[in-house]
């Protein structure tokens, strides 16, 4: 592709002359930004750029892995994963309000990233410490947090990300994707060689499970919604559909499994069980302002369902969402 060939010569060289001889740090999260930003910044300056990949414990299942591989096993990159989940996890405990789960998720986040950020300078690995901060912030986050967002008379939903993390960090910013919109940052990604199915995966809550675990947030609900869900993506990335020749994870604009702390009964075998209930939502959408449900087939919820009840022990009852937004919101908190 010659002409995001070209976006990224041009790109390369203002990353360097910007950092210099300087060292850079970014927080890697797995998503598609995060991930685009820290390829480029890492074909620009290679070991000067160190990631920090903090476990939240709240992603999907076998993420952390997948992340580590492709940027430190991969791309060659300096990346340090710090597990965090027994910390999120404490911070959590007792607390059921999705507002103040948001809250706790976002600032645990940042001071785990400043400890990281502290211990980097601290232990003087051949360099004085990241003078830059890296953020894969895009164009539209940029026009969002430019004035529409005050309009506004109620938060719905605050969403977390680092602000002010550069000013408590005392760095610079760097922002190498703030021109760009999603699909160009989706063509950039994969133009530096990031994987399709990375680059064009659904969008996820910065606060992750933590917003799909309804109430309490509880390391045995985790563990039960990350592989639940994941046999519900596997299912939706392995099912075409006829009509369009495309699967239904492509036809989705967002889809996953929600735990409800809800326990009802049923039968296995000549036994019978008290288990857990998940809920599965797809929606589709080209704003996110707005949603439909997603007409999955019946034979497709049908294998989800019978999958994650069979495989995933605790859980035994699948329910599908079938709520619009509005007035229902596309996560359940
Ligand atoms: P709702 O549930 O408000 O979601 O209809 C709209 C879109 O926003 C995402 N979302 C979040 N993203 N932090 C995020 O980074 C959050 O706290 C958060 N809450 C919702 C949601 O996944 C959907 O794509």
């Amino acid at each position: 592709d010659w002409i995001m060939g070209d976006y990224i010569t041009e790109a390369v060289a203002k990353i360097k002359a910007q950092v210099g001889d300087e060292e850079v740090i970014l927080g890697l999260s797995g998503g598609v930004d995060s991930s685009v930003a820290a390829a480029l910044i890492h074909r620009a300056i290679g070991d000067q750029l160190t990631c920090v990949f903090v476990d939240h414990g709240l992603l999907r299942l076998n993420e952390g892995d997948m992340v580590m591989e492709m940027f430190a096993g991969r791309l060659h990159a300096k990346v340090i994963r710090v597990d965090a989940t027994e910390q999120f996890m404490s911070k959590l405990a007792g607390v059921s309000d999705p507002e103040a789960k948001r809250k706790i998720i976002g600032a645990e986040f940042v001071e785990v990233f400043k400890a990281e950020a502290a211990k980097l300078k601290a232990s003087g690995t051949g360099h004085k410490g990241a003078t830059f901060l890296a953020q894969g912030t895009i164009y539209p986050d940029v026009i969002e947090s430019g004035g529409a967002k005050s309009k506004k008379a109620v938060t719905i939903k605050s969403h977390h990300n680092v602000g002010g993390l550069p000013e408590q960090l005392g760095l610079k910013l760097l922002e190498p994707l703030r021109d760009l919109f999603k699909d160009e940052v989706r063509e950039l990604g994969v133009a530096l060689g990031l994987p399709r199915d990375m680059v064009y995966r659904h969008p996820f809550p910065g606060p992750g499970l933590g917003v799909r675990i309804l109430g309490e947030v509880k390391r045995e609900y985790a563990l039960l919604l990350q592989r639940a869900d994941a046999i519900f993506i596997e299912e939706l990335r392995n099912t075409v559909d006829v009509e369009t020749g495309k699967t239904w994870y492509d036809l989705t604009s967002q889809a996953f499994t929600v735990f409800l702390p809800v326990k009802s009964v049923g039968v296995m075998g000549d036994g019978r069980t008290y288990d857990y209930v998940v809920a599965l939502r797809a929606v589709v959408t080209s704003d996110f302002m707005t949603a439909h449900w997603a007409e999955l087939p019946y034979s497709l919820l049908g294998k989800v369902s019978n999958r994650i009840i069979n495989e995933v022990r605790g859980i035994n009852r699948v329910v599908y969402d079938i709520s619009g937004k509005p007035p229902a919101t596309i996560e359940w908190e």
